[in-house]
């Protein structure tokens, strides 16, 4: 292989034209009731970069496959090679195709995004179980890792700055106490998360951990303008001209 095969990154004709340094891929990770989601979203209309919601991709697949009426596991348990196969070829079959709209990407199956279908109850339950299965993880990590085609990203998960962005320069890891977590889940009407949380924790792929080099904000007493301060600080740190 010659020097002028090997492949650059995608993104790196956006990040050579940036007036600054910006980093081209902000990871927020954390659990549910965390602030990722209002965060990453307010972060990236802010500084003009893609918000990408990778749970809402992980969710589509999960409505997908209860539309389909798929036999899926309802317990981590009951995943074995032959309960994962239904969903594996689901998937690779489906017509999903990631879409820009107004400032977000979102996995649409079909032509179509379910935004309001993937935030049921059934989704909500189903969502874990199929997230553990390594082959839906590849996929997903690989499509999530497709998003820089569309420029500079804010995306939040559980694992974006461990597996799907692990060279990211600049990645946060939220947290809230566990009190302050279930006020807000109570005040969205949702309190399956905790369940949610622990099966994210414990899978042996992607699982729901900090990296090590994820700047870890515990926001529990903050607001929504505090904990954006205190996240623009770090951005503009890492906007200062010379710096990698
Ligand atoms: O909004 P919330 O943080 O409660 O959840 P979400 O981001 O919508 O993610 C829903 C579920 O998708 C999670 O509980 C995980 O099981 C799975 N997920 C994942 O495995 N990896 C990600 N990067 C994002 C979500």
């Amino acid at each position: 292989m010659s020097t002028t095969d090997i492949p650059t990154q995608p993104n790196s004709a956006t990040r050579t034209n940036h007036p600054l340094m910006l980093p081209v891929v902000i990871t927020m990770d954390g659990p549910s009731a965390s602030g990722k989601g209002t965060l990453a979203r307010r972060l990236a209309k802010e500084l003009g970069y893609t918000y990408v919601d990778s749970g809402a991709m992980y969710r589509t697949l999960a409505w997908y496959c209860l539309q389909k009426q798929l036999p899926l596991p309802v317990k981590a348990a009951e995943l074995t090679p032959e309960t994962e196969k239904p969903v594996i070829s689901l998937m690779r079959r489906w017509k999903a195709e990631l879409k820009i709209v107004e400032g977000a990407i979102w996995l649409q199956v079909d032509g179509y995004f379910p935004k309001a279908e993937i935030r049921s109850d059934v989704v909500e339950k189903a969502v874990p179980i199929i997230a553990q299965i390594g082959k839906v993880r590849d996929w997903m990590v690989a499509r999530q890792r497709d998003c820089v085609k569309f420029g500079p990203l804010v995306m939040e998960g559980r694992d974006i700055g461990t597996e799907v962005f692990p060279l990211a320069t600049l990645k946060f890891f939220l947290d809230a106490n566990p009190a302050a977590r279930a006020k807000r889940m109570q005040g969205r009407g949702n309190t399956a998360c905790t369940e949610r949380d622990k099966l994210d924790m414990n899978r042996r792929q992607g699982a729901l951990i900090p990296a090590l080099d994820a700047i870890r904000v515990d926001n529990t007493g903050q607001t929504v303008d505090e904990t954006f301060a205190l996240l623009m600080e770090h951005v503009r740190a890492r906007m200062k001209p010379g710096q990698p």
